[in-house]
This record gives structure tokens, C-alpha cells and sequence, in this order.
């Protein structure tokens, strides 16, 4: 059966009256049909464009994070907007390249189809096919050469560029440092064995004040940093250690009435009444800012997961799976607390091959 055949049958069996059509062009190679084509494959060229440049952009824009004002700060800013504009166009041109091709170049049909209900049969699948090939032949595509490769390229790169997407972030193995990878190593790690200690943050990195253990009332709950004193003359260590994102915790005092359920291995890890959790959510790494004394919960607000503060911080209620990880704590001679060691677990969410 020819195409045209399959496209009277179909027309029969799927209830389509053809009420007319005709071809948009004629008479082919007129200066309008070169014109129309031209507009379609100039918005496929546009496509391409911009997806060879977002993959550009993609892999070679300066990505690495870099603090608010120093040198290369803006490039950072700039790059995800950079790749979602140039993506964006990208998708947005295919569309529309799509859209002024139908528009512009398909035959010119008014069709009235009554409506059937459930899934179409095997000989309904291949007219409706049938007509879809119909369409293309009509409209001149397979002597269209500009639309055609236009159309190859934009997809083409379109097609290179998701990959790109999708696989880029594989391609820097976060396991390359062993032991010390990013993900397994916090501020709070203390370097050749000088003490980290516990410090308030007031929006100044400079501006340190250590905590001491009687510093807190019972019931309340202060967001604190780590500070080591060698980077006490160090503005920019200051900075960069109280902005990395791994390196609010919560120091919660209980009150001393209260029961308290400590997680074993970690039973040595508070202080008196005072505990230490990481302020990163184990769901998906917002931060668990609300403390509630009357129920001693740590509520985390994007998600509402609840922590239960006098059980090692569990998860009580909401989508969060793992307990806030614990930092181990103690006060030296002068009152003032330090950590004893960092994280003994990887701070936050749940991550590709994540380690206990
Ligand atoms: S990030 Fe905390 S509940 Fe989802």
C-alpha cells in the first residue's frame, strides 16, 4: 500500500473527513517559499548556536566557588545564569523553529476527526504514521537541504549538550583525596593538632568571641563556627571558614531535668548539657534553624523534618532518614569549648557513595 493509501484508510477508519487542503507552495522554488524556509532553518542555526555555547560555557566558564568581592567573584555569580540562558535559547529556538515550520511550510489542512475513546490498534498507529510522512513529504522536506541540516545540527548539539549536562558533574571524581575528600572533611578538622574552638558569629568574620560552656542559658540553642587561632590575623581564612557551607552547628544546653538518649559510640561526645549538631539537614542539607525547647525538637524548614535534640538528634517526623551528625565536644582549662575532633560521619544529605 502507498503512503497516500494508508492515508485514505486512515482518514476512513479514524472518522477524519478532509473538509480541504492544499500545499502552502504550489509552485516550489518561489522567492516566499525560500523565504519561509529561511526563517525556519535561521531559528534551527540560532539552536545550534547556543547549544555549542552552552556546552562551552558548560565545561570552560570559572565555576569553583569564590567569595562575595574577591577577584573572579562575578564570573561565579555569572555562571549559572550563563548556562541556563544559553540553554534556555537553545530549547526555546528548537521550538520555535518547529512551530514557524508547521506554521510556514505544512500543507494547509482543515480536517473534523470525532473523537474515539482508549488506545488506538496496530493499522490506526501506522495511517496516522502514514499521514505524518504525507505531511512531511507535502511540505517539500527531504528537498528542504537547509532545514534539514539545520534542524540535524540543532539537535545535534542540543543532544551532545544534555549529555554534557548529565554526565559533566562524573567526570571530577569527589574521591580523588581518599580520606580527605571535600565531602568527608569540614572546617572543624583540626590541622597538626591545634585545637579548633567553638565561635559565635555576629555577620563580621573578624570579629570572634569564643564560646565558654556557662555562656548559654538552659533551653536555648546558639549557631556557632569553628575558629582556630592561627587564622586569628587571617581575614580571609576567617571569611571562608565561617562561610563554608559545612560549618554551622547548633550547641543546644538542655535543660538538666530532662532524659536524654545518647547514640551509641557517641556517648562521650557532649558536654554537661550541652550538645553539638550540625545545623546541614541529613534530607537535603537546608538549615535546621528552629529549635523548640518545650519538646526539645530541631525543626528544619524546607521540608518540616523534626530532630529530637535529647536523643542524638533523630529524626522524629518528615522525609529526613538520618539523625543531624554530632560534633564531639569538651572545654579547656579557661572554660572556653572546642571540638575534639571533626564529624565522625559526612555532614548533610545522603550523597553518592556515601561512607558511615
Ligand atoms: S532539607 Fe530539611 S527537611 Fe528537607
Amino acid at each position: 500500500m502507498s503512503t497516500d493509501d494508508l492515508v485514505r484508510l486512515g482518514n476512513r477508519i479514524d472518522d477524519i473527513e478532509v473538509v480541504s487542503g492544499r500545499p502552502r507552495f504550489p509552485v516550489p522554488g518561489t522567492r516566499a517559499e525560500k523565504r519561509a524556509e529561511r526563517q525556519v532553518a535561521g531559528w534551527f542555526i540560532l539552536a545550534a548556536i547556543m547549544g555549542l555555547a552552552f556546552i562551552v560555557f558548560f565545561i570552560a566558564w570559572p565555576h569553583d566557588w569564590v567569595a562575595p568581592g574577591e577577584p573572579g567573584s562575578v564570573e561565579y555569580v555569572l555562571y549559572t545564569p550563563i548556562i541556563g540562558v544559553t540553554l534556555g535559547i537553545a530549547v526555546l529556538a528548537t521550538g520555535m523553529g518547529v512551530i514557524a515550520y508547521s506554521k510556514k511550510l505544512l500543507p494547509e489542512d482543515l480536517t473534523i476527526q470525532q473523537r474515539h475513546d482508549g488506545r488506538s490498534n496496530e493499522l490506526e498507529r501506522r495511517t496516522a504514521a502514514a499521514r505524518l510522512v504525507q505531511a512531511g513529504e507535502q511540505s517539500g522536506l527531504g528537498r528542504r537541504k537547509l532545514i534539514v541540516r539545520s534542524l540535524g545540527a540543532a539537535g545535534g548539539v542540543l543532544g551532545v549538550g544534555v549529555a554534557v549536562a548529565a554526565f559533566g558533574g562524573l567526570v571530577k571524581n569527589p574521591w580523588k583525596e581518599g580520606d580527605e575528600s571535600p565531602l568527608l572533611v569540614t572546617e572543624w578538622r583540626s590541622d597538626n593538632g591545634e585545637r579548633v574552638y567553638v565561635r559565635k558569629f555576629d555577620g563580621n568574620p573578624e570579629d570572634v568571641v569564643l564560646v565558654r560552656a556557662g555562656d548559654l542559658e538552659p533551653g536555648s540553642m546558639e549557631t556557632v563556627f569553628p575558629f582556630k587561632e592561627s587564622d586569628r590575623n587571617n581575614p580571609e581564612k576567617l571569611a571562608e571558614t565561617v562561610r563554608s557551607a559545612d560549618s554551622p552547628v547548633m550547641l543546644i544546653r538542655l535543660r538538666s531535668n530532662v532524659s536524654v538518649i545518647k547514640r551509641a559510640g557517641q556517648e562521650d561526645f557532649n558536654y554537661g548539657s550541652l550538645f553539638a549538631y550540625s545545623k546541614i539537614c541529613s534530607h537535603m542539607g537546608c538549615p535546621t534553624s528552629l529549635y523548640e525547647d518545650q519538646t526539645m525538637r530541631i525543626l528544619c524548614p524546607c521540608h518540616q523534618s523534626q530532630f529530637q535534640a535529647n536523643e542524638y538528634a533523630r529524626p522524629v517526623f518528615g522525609p529526613a532518614a538520618r539523625p543531624l551528625a554530632q560534633l564531639p565536644i569538651a572545654v579547656d582549662d579557661q572554660g572556653y569549648l572546642y571540638a575534639r575532633s571533626d564529624f565522625i560521619e559526612p555532614v548533610g544529605p545522603g550523597f553518592w557513595e556515601r561512607r558511615p
